[in-house]
């Protein structure tokens, strides 16, 4: 089964991780060649629910690998809870 990483391209995860997307695409591959597609998206709604309340939502930038949210989605973040989920 193919998994699917959903890079959130929303401005506030955009101006908080640049073009992160080229860069995790790239370690995506390397780490678990082609069994993940990464795919851009709009905003996951996920910045607005820390807005509202920051101590029960955690901080952007966000991601989405299958059906679970990762939040402060630095590059070396997604690549350990991508680990996490595929062992
Ligand atoms: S901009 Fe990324 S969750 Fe809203």
């Amino acid at each position: 089964m193919k998994h699917k990483l959903t890079v959130c391209c929303g401005t506030t995860c955009y101006l908080l991780a640049g073009n992160r997307i080229d860069r995790l695409e790239q370690l995506v591959k390397q780490k678990f060649d082609d069994t993940i597609e990464v795919v851009p998206s709009a905003c996951l709604g996920q910045c607005m629910k820390h807005n509202r309340d920051s101590e029960q939502y955690p901080p952007p930038p966000f991601v989405k690998f299958d059906n679970e949210i990762i939040s402060n989605a630095t590059n070396d973040n997604v690549i350990k809870a991508i680990k996490n989920r595929l062992s």
